[in-house]
């Protein structure tokens, strides 16, 4: 305790001895023996542990410092890796951008990246050049390095390189938000409003006159033919966030307002995503789908969702099973008395991948457990468990699986 209260007393009148030597104009010499015992024992005592420049220090310190920048390198090997993949394995790999907006933010993320990386390397390189070529030698044992106060071409050149660099990144990130944000809906663009949901995506084309949920199906733009997607998003409980990484940067879901925000497929195929912001127990199973289609599998997809679901006698007990319970309180299927706007659409059950917004594959197996008890399968599940016999099961199963 006495030690320590005399080595801060110590560095204490130190640093006022200093600070009266920068006051003065001229600054008297300390003697070399004086200086060199004043910095070994400040920083023993303040790192608790010897100094590196004492020998045999500088290879502890080189090794770590060569582990740090050696881990730090393997970052963006990891994502030259990632970004030379195949794509099937990486399904939401932010680098590998499918979509006009999605594009505008891998340029833009990858100049800051490359940015970044190049700071790294001069300041690594730095740094690592001057532990090196300046580390204590024999020859050096009783001598101290000289002692730099202030200088103005040195701060100002770590003051004014900084400024224009962030100029530059800010610059170039404004232009990024205003084409993606500022974008005006070109001819042919799809309107779909999207609304979050605990925990699962409604998704209608006004335009059109579909009511679907999970999966998002939009055209794929060609080449001198522009079919972007934009999007209304609302939320009928709580935040949610839109964030189909190959497509588009995140939005926000929020209760009682609409954001904006579009995509712009450029090649067919299945994009998944999922809600980006915490809603709730089952959160993390919010899965969401984009089906890109060619311009005419799209009209065709079109064609099929506005058909009327098909009267099948032979399934007239499970329908009647199905509007004899509350289920119609909560699901639509069009056509019908079944009117409910609290739970997805059904009209077209049959035609979607996957049940419970990605949860498990749309099988009859899966259909009928889910029907059976969804608590089971999607625990917290706001859809209740009908307590539906064996038999009643098997009959709505048979009718739900007719919703083609
Ligand atoms: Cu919806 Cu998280």
């Amino acid at each position: 305790m006495g030690d320590q209260m005399t080595s801060q007393n110590f560095i204490s009148q130190k640093r006022k001895e200093r600070k009266e030597i920068q006051k003065s104009p001229f600054r008297p010499p300390l003697t070399k023996g004086e200086r060199s015992t004043h910095f070994q024992n400040t920083y023993h005592r303040s790192h608790g542990f010897a100094s590196p420049f004492k020998k045999g220090g500088v290879r502890g310190i080189c090794s770590e410092g060569a582990l740090t920048v050696l881990l730090l390198l393997c970052g963006p090997a990891a994502v030259a890796f990632a970004a030379s993949g195949d794509n099937a394995f990486t399904p939401t790999n932010i680098f590998v951008p499918f979509s006009t907006p999605a594009h505008a933010i891998y340029q833009n993320a990858s100049l800051v990246l490359t940015i970044c990386a190049a700071i790294f390397l001069v300041v690594g390189g730095l740094l690592a050049y001057s532990i090196f070529r300046f580390r204590r030698r024999p020859e050096h044992e009783n001598l101290e390095p000289p002692q730099v106060y202030g200088s103005n071409q040195i701060e100002l050149a770590w003051t004014v390189i900084p400024i224009l660099i962030v100029i530059v990144i800010t610059l170039a990130t404004t232009r990024t938000i205003y084409d993606v944000q500022g974008a005006l809906p070109p001819p042919g663009t799809v309107s779909v409003t999207v609304v979050g949901h605990q925990w699962w995506w409604e998704i209608r084309y006004p335009d059109l006159g579909i009511v679907t949920a999970n999966e998002l199906h939009v055209p794929v733009t060609e080449s001198g033919n522009r079919r972007p997607t934009f999007l209304k998003l609302e939320s009928a409980d709580v935040a949610h966030s839109f964030w189909v990484p190959q497509l588009a940067g995140k939005t926000d879901v929020i209760p009682n307002r609409r954001n904006q925000m579009w995509i712009e497929p450029t090649q067919p195929g299945t994009y998944v995503g999922n809600c980006a912001e915490y809603c709730g127990l089952q959160h993390a199973r919010m899965l969401l789908r984009v089906v890109a289609h060619a311009p005419n599998d799209f009209q065709n997809w079109v064609a099929a969702q506005k058909q009327p679901p098909v009267d099948d006698p032979q399934l007239r007990a499970g329908r009647d099973a199905f509007f004899s319970t509350s289920c119609i309180n909560c699901h639509v299927i069009k056509g019908t008395r079944a009117n409910g706007q609290f739970g997805p659409d059904l009209t077209h059950l049959m035609s979607r991948e996957t049940i419970g917004a990605g949860v498990v594959p749309n099988t009859a197996e899966n259909l009928r457990a889910w029907v059976r008890d969804p608590q089971h399968i999607k625990p917290g599940a706001l859809m209740p468990n009908m307590q539906l016999s064996d038999g009643e099961l098997d009959q709505m199963v048979a009718y739900l699986s007719s919703l083609r």
